[in-house]
């Protein structure tokens, strides 16, 4: 039985793993302090799965409970998402964003070494990229972070390199993940974000079903093929997929090694749009506003890397992204509740 600790594993991308996980026939075992997600979404794994995995209630901030569940379970692998995520709160509450995620991640390391367990998959993020030179975006495109959410995801992954310099034990995938949207095909799980949503196929979703009754444009002039946005979106079904093959990477005996999560596609706001409206059969309504501070203008990835090493590309195009998203929102109006 090859047991997985999932910390954040409660959250959007940690419970369509979860499922994955489940139908490879492994074993996670879930932590989650439940800052950012129910504890309803177990019996929906459940009904997809037909296993209702186990759930420990805990912040990874706390090394003893941590330590608890590593005394109690033994681990093959750690993937870990646990982690607070909106960039425009991490600029308001910067102490409480490394707080959280770099010194929850350095009581988990820490743990993790003390019992013996040295492989991870982390869920590090395309901002780590800051205001990339280029398009596509390779892995060996220069570091940088433009705010304090995507400083933490540059901290653990520097981290992370330092610690497997240090102890050949370590072996780190650290997976930095594009624009993750789209939902389980049953509809049962999916993105659930707390109050107005910040990123902006949630917003259109909530526009769709009458929630939020215009989405903003955040700028028409950049130089882009038609003035707003490109981003490379990505299925939640791939990215959970891609945890698989970062874990079967681990055995390459690679140390720690960074892999780009995305298509290879950008897309604009407005070509967003236009494909979610294909999905709901519905107009939505817009306006074209200033640009959102911090915003670069085109961000989409070069996955050969990961096709390459991980032999993984992903299958979902934005037809079935935006399909699934719907199928989510329409059939989960108010999420878990
Ligand atoms: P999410 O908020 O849905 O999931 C994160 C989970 O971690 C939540 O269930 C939350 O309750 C839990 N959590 C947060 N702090 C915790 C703590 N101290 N102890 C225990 N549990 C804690 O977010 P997500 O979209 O599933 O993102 C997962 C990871 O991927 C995060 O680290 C995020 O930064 C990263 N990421 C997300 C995106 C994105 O757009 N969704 C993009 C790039 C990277
Ligand atoms: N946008 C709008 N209106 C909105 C929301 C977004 O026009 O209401 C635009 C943005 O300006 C951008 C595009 O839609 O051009 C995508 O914006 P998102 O907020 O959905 O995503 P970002 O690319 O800004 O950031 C996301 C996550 C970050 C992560 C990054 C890279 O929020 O945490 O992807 O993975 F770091």
């Amino acid at each position: 039985m090859t047991k997985i600790l999932v910390t954040g594993g409660a959250g959007y991308i940690g419970s369509h793993t979860v499922v994955a996980l489940l139908e490879q026939g492994l074993t996670p075992i879930l932590f989650d302090n439940f800052s950012n997600s129910q504890e309803a979404v177990l019996s929906r794994i459940e009904k997809i799965t037909g296993v209702s995995p186990q759930l420990i209630e805990g912040d990874i901030k706390d090394g003893e409970k941590l330590n608890e569940v590593f005394v109690e379970h033994e681990f093959d692998a750690v993937i870990h998402f646990a982690g607070l995520k909106a960039v425009g709160e991490s600029v308001e509450e910067p102490l409480r964003y490394y707080q959280n995620n770099v010194y929850g991640s350095l009581q988990l390391f820490r743990t993790m070494a003390k019992h013996g367990c040295f492989r991870l998959v982390f869920s590090s993020s395309a901002s780590v990229y800051g205001e990339p030179e280029s398009v596509p975006i390779t892995e060996h495109f220069p570091l940088s972070a433009a705010n304090p959410y995507g400083q933490t995801k540059l901290m653990i992954e520097n981290i992370l390199r330092d610690l497997s310099a240090a102890d050949a034990r370590w072996q780190a995938s650290i997976l930095r993940y594009f624009n993750p949207v789209g939902a389980h095909k049953s509809a049962l799980i999916g993105e659930n974000p707390n109050g107005i949503p910040n990123n902006l196929v949630p917003y259109i979703a909530q526009v769709a079903i009458g929630k939020l009754s215009r989405l903003s444009v955040f700028g028409g002039d950049y130089d882009t093929i038609d003035g707003t946005g490109v981003r490379d979106y990505i299925h939640v079904v791939d990215l959970a997929d891609a945890h698989l093959k970062a874990l079967d990477a681990l055995d390459d005996g690679h140390g720690c090694c960074a892999y780009n999560v995305g298509t290879g596609e950008g897309y604009s706001v407005l070509e967003i749009i236009a494909a979610f409206e294909r999905a709901c059969g519905a107009k939505i309504p817009y306006d074209i506003v200033a640009r959102r501070s911090g915003d670069v203008a085109s961000s989409f990835a070069d996955p050969i890397f990961s096709e390459q090493k991980l032999g993984w590309k992903a299958r979902f195009g934005l037809n079935e992204m935006m399909r699934d998203h719907w199928q989510w929102q329409s059939a989960n109006l108010e999420g878990y509740k």
